[in-house]
């Protein structure tokens, strides 16, 4: 329609452009005055009606629009109208430009003033103190563990999480299609190495290593195809420990662990060794000890047994200390190992040891 107009009538088709601007600028007029009537306006919805104010900026002022062609129009208007619609077209212009800029303007700075207080910074308020972490219970159970060890002379041993099969089950005497190979199913790499099944494969390290005699602890992490629950976890911690001399005998083993709970768990702890079976010892027993809450009178800790259980131990079998090179026949050794986890749940009164992996926060911040 302005085309038509501006053939006969340039100066119409002008009040033409200025008419639809105004329709159209109509919604964005209240951003032309004080911020009263539209403060609260989230600032998705500012930015919003910003790009739109650009939009209409660039269809009514920018290269192309009419009133752009108005402009050109302005010499060929007959020389006496030109001035007055010279005049016409440039103050429209400058009318629709300052109506534009005002709402920008004012959309712009409201933006800008809810930024600075969203991210004004009171400082006069207090700061906060940074938390500091502290060592994990299994960690600090550990180090309990590796200290009383030390001061029984032993040296603490750390070795690789992932083994061969000859380190986790061969050297061990768990020869292929041995059914402790099922107990002790693993997690395996695509090359067919095993992530270690129990600490038991550090005393073939330590004695390849060290050769004899040797006393050592071992600590670390093992893996079973265990499925999660109250008293499994698929990792999990164990101290392995490992004395290798001559005359070493069952008596040394009942003594060494014995003295280890005594200093763990208090002076009258009483520790008793029950026959069991584990291919790399000869004979084996499990060891429990006197509960340390109830004394062994029974109680919820100790099932009302009276008795805790903590780990397996025995006398090194001879093909365990030929496998790591030490001859059976000038030497002799006892082994024993125990579950930290466990023993850290019991210790405080945990009925889950998921919750030790689980890394809330809230439940490790009571161990500091
Ligand atoms: C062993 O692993 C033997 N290597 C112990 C040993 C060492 C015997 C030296 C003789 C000489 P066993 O499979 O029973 O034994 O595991 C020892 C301890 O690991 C258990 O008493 C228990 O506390 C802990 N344990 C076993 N499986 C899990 C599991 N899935 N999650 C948490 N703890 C576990």
């Amino acid at each position: 329609m302005a085309e038509t107009q501006s053939q006969q009538d340039p100066a119409a088709q002008v009040r033409v452009i200025r008419k639809a601007f105004e329709k159209e600028f109509e919604r964005f007029a209240r951003f032309t005055t004080d911020w009263n009537s539209w403060a609260g306006l989230d600032p998705d919805a500012v930015t919003a009606e910003l790009r739109q104010l650009t939009d209409l900026r660039t269809r009514y002022l920018g290269k192309k629009s009419s009133i752009a062609a108005c402009k050109k129009e302005i010499g060929r208007v007959a020389s006496q109208d030109r001035a007055t619609f010279g005049q016409l077209v440039q103050q429209t212009e400058a009318e629709m430009l300052q109506g534009i800029e005002t709402a920008e303007r004012n959309l712009t700075s409201y933006v800008e003033a809810q930024r600075v207080e969203r991210e004004s910074i009171d400082v006069t308020l207090p700061g906060r103190r940074t938390r500091l972490g502290h060592l994990h219970p299994i960690t600090l159970l550990r180090e309990r563990v590796e200290d009383i060890f030390v001061a029984l002379g032993y040296a603490i041993e750390d070795d690789r999480e992932i083994e061969t099969d000859f380190y986790n089950f061969e050297a061990l005497n768990i020869p292929e299609n041995h059914p402790a190979r099922a107990a002790q199913d693993t997690f395996y790499t695509m090359e067919g190495l095993a992530l270690r099944s129990q600490t038991s494969t550090v005393q073939i390290h330590a004695m390849q290593r060290r050769g004899a005699p040797v006393r050592m602890i071992a600590p670390g992490r093992v893996f079973r195809r265990d499925t999660p629950d109250p008293t499994h976890n698929p990792m999990f911690f164990q101290v392995e420990g490992l004395c290798v001399d001559r005359g070493i005998s069952m008596a040394h083993l009942k003594g060494t662990v014995a003295e280890f709970l005594r200093r763990m768990f208090g002076p009258k702890t009483v520790t008793r060794f029950r026959p069991s079976y584990f291919p790399f010892t000869e004979p084996s027993a499990e060891f429990d000890f006197s509960c340390f809450k109830c004394a062994g009178q029974g109680c919820r800790i100790c099932k009302q047994s009276g008795w805790i259980e903590l780990g397996g131990s025995g006398m090194v079998h001879p093909n365990v200390l030929r496998a790591a090179g030490v001859d059976p026949e000038e030497f002799s050794g006892f082994a024993f190992g125990l579950g930290i986890d466990r023993m850290c749940a019991l210790m405080y009164g945990l009925d889950d040891i998921r919750l030790l992996f689980e890394n809330d926060v809230r439940f490790l911040a009571q161990f500091e």
